[in-house]
């Protein structure tokens, strides 16, 4: 059996982030997704709409996702590849080369983004919604 993981913080899901984990299911035949802690995201400045229960809750209920990790450390990514016996690393190419140093312990693959959202636009969005639709 093929394992595969990947790494994010999930909040606010949206279309890219189930395109990131279907693409990622269908390298292999189980997917584990560490979704990052609050105290984690509070590390890069990040705040989020959603706490970390609701957004592993969430993330879980998606069909492509087998597992869900807390992702509490930048560090432990090599632990959690030996832990769980995983062969491929993806993640979405807004990270591209950042986890090459990956490629002793499996495959590590970055794939492309899905243009035109994020959960910082959805963010900036909610802040000043337009007055029409497009
Ligand atoms: N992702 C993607 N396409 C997007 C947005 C995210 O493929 N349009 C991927 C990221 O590359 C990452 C995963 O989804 O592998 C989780 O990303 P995350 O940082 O949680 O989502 P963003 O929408 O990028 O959040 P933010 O705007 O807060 O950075």
């Amino acid at each position: 059996m093929k394992k595969v993981i990947t790494y994010g913080t999930f909040d606010l899901l949206h279309h890219g982030h189930i395109r990131l984990l279907q693409r990622a299911k269908e390298l292999g035949d189980h997917l584990t997704v560490a979704v990052s802690s609050d105290e984690f995201n509070l590390g890069k400045g990040k705040v989020c709409a959603y706490p970390y229960a609701e957004r592993a809750y969430i993330v879980e209920a998606i069909k492509y996702v087998d597992c869900v990790i807390p992702e509490t450390s930048w560090e432990q990514k090599i632990r959690d590849i030996q832990e769980h016996q995983i062969d491929i690393f993806v993640i979405g190419d807004d990270w591209a080369g950042k986890f090459d140093f990956l490629k002793e312990y499996c495959e590590v693959i970055y794939l492309p983004r899905t243009d035109g959202i994020s959960t910082t636009q959805i963010k900036e969005a909610l802040s000043s919604p337009p007055t029409e639709y497009k």
